[in-house]
């Protein structure tokens, strides 16, 4: 647990405060929600694309061309991403959700731990590590046969049973399109939305990066929980520049003192 300061706390107040009276909040996350599950995040402090640059080893076109080195990358974080579990920070957005008090949670992260946390209104803007398919065939595999496939076929590229072409997963690649549904239903909700809750994103990567831009050009407001600054911090309502493992929990928390203390006075 990370120790707050004074103001962290005024803000977490704040926070809990906007989040009960707003009739229509979404959440937005990105892989800072995930790393202290274990799973690296992208940019923050050792991030994948430290190690892996993105444009060979995230992208479609380099994949294409040699799907050798995406899966050099994923025979080292797969485990990790296939066996974490959700954190505190899932499981408080998770509880939000049982509260109705978010509308749905707009999520970059392809780990499904939202899901695993118990939040059943989530939408995967990059897609997700539950299908892999076949290049060439199309014949789709499961997570566990590609476990299974990698632990066999050690450093090499899995390939289709079928026709030996090599497999993908359905995550959306740098150079390839959002999927359509995910990608309309967030700007919609976006725009709509009185508040954006934003945990654990650097809010970097377009078109996702814009969907905030939205919820403001609407007279929405945001709330960033984020360890390092963002672009839009400085028209945020509230930005808090801490673990969202730590303060989401807290705003559930300061959100269940608020409705008891407002029972006990509407009894009296
Ligand atoms: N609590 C709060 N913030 C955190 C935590 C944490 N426990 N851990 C990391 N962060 C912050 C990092 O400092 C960083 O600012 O979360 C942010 C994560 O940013 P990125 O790594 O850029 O991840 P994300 O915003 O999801 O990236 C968007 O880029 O590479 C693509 O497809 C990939 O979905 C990803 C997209």
């Amino acid at each position: 647990m990370e120790t707050l300061k004074p103001l962290e706390r005024v803000n977490i107040k704040k926070a809990a405060k906007i989040l009960l009276k707003s009739k229509n909040t979404i959440v937005l996350t990105g892989a800072g929600i995930s790393t202290e599950s274990g799973i690296p995040d992208f940019r923050g402090e050792n991030g994948i694309w430290e190690k892996y640059k993105p444009e060979i080893y995230g992208n479609i076109q380099s994949f294409l061309k040699d799907p050798s080195k995406f899966w050099k990358m994923a025979e080292e974080i797969a485990p990790n991403l296939f066996n974490a579990l959700p954190n505190s920070g899932h499981l408080a957005l998770a509880e939000l959700e049982k509260m109705k008090l978010i509308k749905a949670i707009v999520t970059q992260n392809i780990d499904e731990l939202h899901q695993k946390a118990g939040a059943v209104i989530v939408y995967e803007v990059h897609g997700n590590i539950n299908r892999f398919s076949c290049l060439g065939c199309r014949a789709s595999y499961t997570k566990q046969q590609i476990l299974n496939k990698l632990k066999k076929e050690k450093g090499s590229t899995p390939q289709c049973d079928y026709c030996t072409a090599p497999l993908r997963p359905s995550v959306v690649l740098f150079g390839e399109n959002l999927p359509n549904f995910e990608k309309f239903m967030s700007i919609d909700l976006a725009k709509k939305s009185e508040v954006m809750l934003i945990a654990g994103s650097s809010l970097t990567v377009a078109p996702i990066c814009d969907l905030p831009v939205y919820t403001l050009k609407g007279g929405g407001k945001l709330i960033i929980v984020n360890d390092q600054p963002t672009f839009l911090d400085e028209k945020a309502e509230i930005v808090i520049n801490n673990k969202t493992g730590t303060v989401l929990p807290l705003i559930v928390e300061e959100i269940k003192r608020i409705k008891i203390k407002r029972e006990i006075e509407s009894n009296q």
